[in-house]
């Protein structure tokens, strides 16, 4: 199963980047020559979307909209049909997602967290789509512990064949006692519509915000959730190191002459 339509969450204020996101939306804070969340909308387009949800939330809303959507298009999106919609209160990303129903409709859908940016060719949604067998699919990285209370974290279901697996469960950062497995999941999901009814239903869970991996936990447990696990980790710009050095690899994919 694959999709023609993304939802990529990008709201959020950003306070991981202040000063730089005190004025500037994080989605727009510029990794080399564009804002952060249009490499993200350029890597949908290359896994097969010919439409892009963006959720923001008020302030970032008519930015984000301008960036993308002010007379003469942005090249490479000029036959991509972009829609913003507001995410009005900090819910959480289960609640972001839920925002993005209405323009999805009755639509499977690829959903890409703006605050991870793929490697030069390391694209993953291709994989995804092949990993999903008709399923929800999640994609994954072998974390160590450290990283166990910053991730949502899979219970695996069977054991890895060609990087793909069953996915029967997944907890939000359960932290290194209580993860249940070193499968993370990195922001980039394949998902069938049946998301969307378990949103809306969902009770706020960790840190008392509505989560998309309590979402998905629904959906594995009833067998209908896949994995596919990555080589790579993803560039996050969502912190000062995380920036510097995804402006370092893609930097340097544009000027190999940079030391
Ligand atoms: C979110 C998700 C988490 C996921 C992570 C990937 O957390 O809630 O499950 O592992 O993105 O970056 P956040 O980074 O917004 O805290």
């Amino acid at each position: 199963m694959t999709a023609t339509v993304a939802v990529i969450p990008a709201a959020g204020r950003g306070t991981r980047m202040r000063p730089a996101t005190r004025i500037v939306p994080k989605a727009l804070v510029t990794v080399v020559d564009r804002p952060a969340v249009q490499y993200v909308v350029e890597e949908a387009v290359r896994g097969g979307a010919d439409e892009v949800i963006m959720v923001v939330d008020l302030d970032a809303g008519h930015l984000v909209q301008q960036h993308f959507l002010m007379e003469g298009r942005l090249p490479g999106l000029e036959d991509i049909k972009i829609r913003v919609v507001v995410q009005e209160e900090p819910l959480g990303l289960g609640h972001a997602v839920w925002e993005a129903a209405e323009a999805v409709r009755d639509r499977s859908f690829f959903c890409l967290l703006a605050d991870n940016i793929v490697r030069p060719g390391g694209d993953v949604l291709p994989a995804l789509a092949a990993a999903s067998q008709g399923n929800s699919a999640v994609c994954l990285r072998r974390l160590t512990d450290e990283f166990l209370s910053k991730y949502g974290v899979v219970v695996p279901g069977s054991d890895v064949v060609d990087r793909t697996l069953d996915v029967i469960g997944a907890v939000e950062k359960p932290g290194p006692e209580h993860a249940p497995s070193d499968l993370g999941l990195i922001g980039r999901y394949l998902f069938t519509p049946e998301i969307f009814e378990v949103l809306a239903k969902l009770p706020p869970g960790h840190g008392g915000e509505i989560q998309l991996t309590d979402a998905i936990d629904r959906l594995a447990s009833s067998g209908k959730c896949r994995g596919y696990v990555a080589e790579e980790d993803l560039l996050d710009v969502g912190t000062p190191r995380g920036l510097v050095e995804a402006t370092w690899v893609l930097g340097r994919s544009q000027f190999p002459d940079l030391e």
